[in-house]
This record gives structure tokens, sequence and C-alpha cells, in this order.
């Protein structure tokens, strides 16, 4: 996983090369470069570590020239190293290719060309594309990239530049995404909208299998083998500064208070707010078609797959259909049990990973019909997938998920209704009470975020230990998952989410004195069977953090050292309101190990590698 850049026109190439990898940093950020041409010909410059050292080499001696590629690494293949680091070169330095994906034959094809000669300076799998566009060089560099790419097997999205012909820059997508920015007398490529939004709002997407030639006045979009194709130009809403921090001092921060935003938005055009009734008419589902689904099976990775969580409990309440949840890396291998009747639904905010991509193409070979929830228009999954539902939650820049995870609360919610209305398998009274709580929910997660402070100091009280637990039932298990996974990610603390009944079964043995311990009791119907939990826990000498709604708050105030009252709404919702602390309270127990919040280490925000 890795993010990729390019630019072919009159302006300063490396200025736009480097602004748009600082764009595409969070798609990995272990090591950057460039290649551009020259009036001394291809010249490349990289280097290991953030973008600021390529940066400040290219201050001492810049690169010059209107046409370059850049591409900013999370290694998968060869440990971070300025070798490692791409743009990779042939033995000659005329070709130049940037890549992100993997090969999967590389060492096969590595063994044959260093039989053949040729000698590698590197151990990344993209080096090998370098070399066999170099020998299948033949006058024309379009033909040298089909030529080469027919020899690999795996994911690339490729930018590619000879110094024969500076004046072409071509571009390959398989399975990695790749788009093409249409500007006046320039044009560019990317690994996403961001890294090219400050230039131009017009894009193509290329499909998997497909190729664009780019010069400074024309596009060419054809497939791999060379049959010219058409395709419709997509014009980009968003503002840069949605891309921006907008004053926040992290992109996490903004995303958690953009949250009330992302709810509204997501349930705008779905919710008719005067019949407390849901249409969802993206779901290309009938009636009918809905009736026959006997099972279904959620399918995601990480955060996205804590939403799943969610998800079981709502459809099955709501709909009254069983629900599997199981991670995509999982499903994709295990010979899952999909018929025509199961219905399938992928979660994921970037809609490119790769496991959550290889359970849908699963999922569809056994004739079931896939709905995406995702966040991101034109993603592979969301043009792979039968129905998409679009969580409108906005780019999500911070690696770690805040407001993506959230919006597909918001999602399951909605269809947890929009399905128990089509099934009656509920009351009209009981989907009107959740729709009416619903259209509350963003004025309560303000309220949550209007002040912070006791949370704050919490977390930062915490931030000193090296293990903490959360615990929750039903649903607040579920979200206590997320917030353990959360505080793990970006500060660093080990932690451990279980359900409270369950800790008696043998994690109570790690209780000790002092060992913080949040725990989530929004479910008023199992209050009491919580709170008998807490105490077993206070009792070991556990410092307990009680999460509850306002009307619960007292209660709990007893059994627990201090609590947070989030406002009370239905008992299904309450993970929309509950995560919230939960992210305040890892954002600033981060801060105050003085980590990276919107970087943490080892990982990356789009993960399109298994
Ligand atoms: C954690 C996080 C990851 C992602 C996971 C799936 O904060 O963001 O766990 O949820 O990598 O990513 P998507 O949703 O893009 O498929």
């Amino acid at each position: 996983m890795c993010g990729i850049v390019g630019y072919i026109g009159k302006r300063d190439a490396q200025s736009i090369l480097v602004e748009g990898l600082k764009k595409l940093e969070y798609r990995g950020y272990d090591s950057a470069g460039i290649a551009m041409y020259t009036e001394d010909g291809l010249r490349v410059k990289k280097a290991k570590g953030r973008l600021a050292v390529l940066e400040s080499q290219l201050d001492g001696a810049p690169l010059v020239g209107n046409v370059g590629i850049g591409h900013t690494r999370w290694a998968t293949h060869g440990k971070p190293s300025d070798a490692n680091s791409h743009p990779h070169t042939d033995m000659t330095h005329k070709f130049s290719v940037v890549h992100n994906g993997i090969i999967e034959n590389y060492t096969e094809l590595k063994e044959d060309l260093i039989a053949s000669g040729v000698k590698f300076v590197s151990e990344t799998d993209t080096e090998v594309i370098s070399h066999l566009v170099a020998r299948e060089y033949d006058g024309d560099i379009v033909k040298a990239v089909q030529k080469a790419i027919q020899h690999l097997r795996g994911a690339y999205a490729l930018g590619v530049l000879t110094e024969y012909e500076p004046d072409r820059l071509v571009a390959v997508r398989n399975a990695s995404p790749l788009i093409i920015g249409i500007g006046e007398g320039e044009h560019f490529i990317g690994s996403d909208i961001p890294a090219i939004l400050e230039h131009t709002r017009n894009v193509f997407i290329l499909n998997d299998g497909e190729m664009a030639v780019l010069t400074k006045d024309t596009v060419e979009l054809m497939t791999i083998e060379g049959n010219f194709i058409s395709r419709e130009m997509i014009h980009v809403d968003w503002d840069a500064v949605t891309a921006e921090k907008a004053g926040y001092d992290h992109f996490m921060l903004k995303e958690i208070y953009e949250q009330p935003k992302a709810y509204r938005d997501t349930m705008l055009g779905r919710i008719n707010t005067e019949s407390l009734t849901v249409s969802l008419p993206e779901l290309k589902l009938t009636k009918e078609k809905i009736a026959a689904i006997r099972k279904v099976h959620i399918v995601a990775c990480g955060t996205a797959y804590h939403a799943g969580l969610v998800g079981k409990t709502v459809i099955e309440t709501s709909a009254r259909i069983p629900v599997e949840v199981e991670v995509a890396s999982e499903y994709r291998y295990r010979s899952p049990l999909i018929t025509p009747e199961t219905l399938v639904i992928v979660v994921s905010q970037s809609g490119e990973t790769a496991d959550t991509l290889a359970a849908l193409r699963e999922a569809k070979k056994h004739g079931a019909h896939v709905l995406a929830i995702t966040n991101v228009v034109g993603s592979s999954v969301a043009r792979e997938a039968d129905s998409v539902m679009l969580t409108l939650a906005g780019p999500e820049i911070a690696v770690a998920s805040t407001k993506a995870y959230s919006s597909q609360l918001i999602a399951f919610f909605l269809l947890g209704v929009y399905l128990a209305e089509t099934l009656s398998t509920q009351e009209q009274a009981w989907t009107k009470s959740i729709v009416a709580a619903m259209l509350s929910l963003p004025e309560q997660v303000e309220s949550i975020l209007e002040n912070t402070d006791a949370l704050r100091t919490y977390a930062e009280s915490i931030a000193e230990h090296e293990h903490l637990f959360f615990i929750g039932r039903g649903v607040d298990y579920a979200v206590a998952q997320e917030g353990s996974l959360k505080l793990k990610e970006i500060s660093y603390i080990h932690s451990e989410a279980y359900a409270a009944g369950e800790l008696k079964h043998g994690t109570l043995a790690l209780i000790e004195d002092g060992i913080p311990v949040i725990a989530l009791a929004t479910q008023n119907a199992l209050l009491e069977k919580t709170v008998s939990n807490i105490k077993e826990v206070k009792a070991r000498g556990g410092e307990i953090f009680g999460i509850s709604d306002v009307n619960e708050v007292k209660a709990l105030g007893k059994a627990v050292d201090e609590v947070f009252g989030i406002p009370a709404t239905n008992a299904l919702l309450t993970p929309a309101l509950s995560v919230v602390p939960l992210q305040i309270i890892s954002y600033y127990a981060s801060l105050a190990r003085g980590n990276d919040v919107d970087k943490p280490r080892n990982l990356a925000k789009s993960v399109t590698v298994e």
C-alpha cells in the first residue's frame, strides 16, 4: 500500500508532486521519492523516512522540469530504506516506475531477469517492473508497458516514465486505485482525489485492466490490451478545505468533531422526517428478494468490522434475520456457506481494502447479493457491489477511523429500519421511534463534544499506564472493542475488550490494584448485570471509568470511580453516542504520550494488500 502521483504539463512538476504526496501520506509514510524528466535526462530523488526528509534533500538540489511521478511508500517487500524507496529504475536509468500494490510472482520474474544479466539494487517487487519495461522497449513506451505487465501477477497501479519519450506519462490500474486528473494543458495521475484536487476537479477513474497515456494536451484511455475506451468524466464537488485540518490540531480531532455533520449527511434524503420512515432507493433489492433473504453475512476489517458487530444486533433485532459477522481476511479463505439467499454486506471506509474486496468477489461468485457500505464513491468495492449505501462522512484523513465508523453505524440503523418496514417484522411505532431517536443523534453528539475536559483529564491519567481493559454487554461490548482498538492504535497502550460477563472466566486474573478499566453501561435493561461485573473488578483493585446514559449515571456512579454521562437514546442506537467519549479518550491519551496522532506507527490508512 502506497500512494502515487504524476504530472505532465507546463508548470514546475516538483512542487506539484511533493504537494500531491503530502495529501497521500496517509497511505504510507516510510519513504518517498520522485522521478522527473530534467534537462539532464530522467532523474530520481528518493529517501527513507517521512516526506519531509525528501523535501529537505530537494531544497538543496531541486529537480527542474514539467513531467514527473512521485511515490509515498508503506513497506511490503523490503524494509524501509533509500534503495527500496520508489521510483525504481532499470539498469540504464532511462525508465522509471512508481507502483502501489504487490507483484505476487516477482520472485520468479526476478530470477529470470537475474539469469539474463539484470542487476537488482533493491529488495522490492516493484523493481522487476522497471527492468521488464526496459527489456520490452522498442521505441514505444505504451507497447513496452503493455508487454511488461503481461508478465505480472498481482495488484498494481503504476506510473511509468522514460527518458526516450519525455512527453508521455503512462498509467496502469489493476486491483489498486488510480485516477486521472484533467487540467488545461496539463494532466495528473493520483491514487486518490485529494492528491490532485488542488489542481483539478475533473477526473477519470480507471477500472482494473485499464491504462491511460497522458501528454500535456491529451489523455487516451485504453484497456491493457490496447483497445481504446471512452469514459464519462466525473466532476468532484469536494473543496480543498474539506481535506485540510480546518483549524484543528489534528485530522483525527477534526474528524471526531465532524461526526454530527456526517450523521446528518448520511441520513439526509433517506429519512422522511414527517412520516418517520426510511427509503433506500440505492438498494437494488425488490421486496420479494428481501423476503427471500435467509441469512446475512457482514464482512469487513478492523474498525469497519466493529461497525458490523453493531450491525448484527441492529439487523437481528429489527429484521429478525440471522446475521454472522466475520473479518474479511478469514472469510475469503474458509469456503463460507453462501447461497443466493444470503445477503452479504461488506463494510469499508476506503472501499479499497484488499481482503474486503476479495470477500465481496467470493460472495458474488456464489450468487449472493452484495451490499457495500462505503465512504468512497467510485472505489473498487463501490463499483463491484450489487448495491451501494454511501456513508457521507467526507474524506477521512487520520489513520484512526472515527467519523467513517460512526457513519457506518448510521447506515446500519437506516438499513435495520428499512428491512423492518419492508418485512413488517416490527410494529410501525417501533420503527418510527427509532427514526425519531436517530434524528436527535447529531445534536446529542454535539452536546457530548461541547465539554470534553473530564475525558481529557482521564485520558492524561491513563497515559501513564501500559494496560487497560474495556468491558460492556450487548452493543456496549461491540463499542468496547472499537474503543480498545482506537486506544491501541494511536496511544500504543495495550488494551483488551471483554464481554463484561466473561471476565470472571479467566481475564479477571489480570486485574490488580490501580489497573484502569473503562466500563460501558448504556444498556438499561442490562445495567444490574453490568454493575455486578463492575463490582467484581472493583473488588480486585480495578479503577473504573463508567460510561452510561444520563438517567443511569447516578446508579452507576456508586459502583465506579468516575462516570461520564451520554444523552439518553434508544438502546439500539447508543453506540453512535458512546463511541464518541472513547474516541476523545484515545485522542488525548495519544497526545499525552507524544505520539503522532494522525499517523500512528506501522499503520496506513488504506490497506490494499492482503
Ligand atoms: C482503524 C481503521 C482500520 C480500518 C480497516 C478497514 O482505525 O481505520 O481498522 O477500519 O483497515 O479499512 P476500510 O474501512 O477502509 O476497509
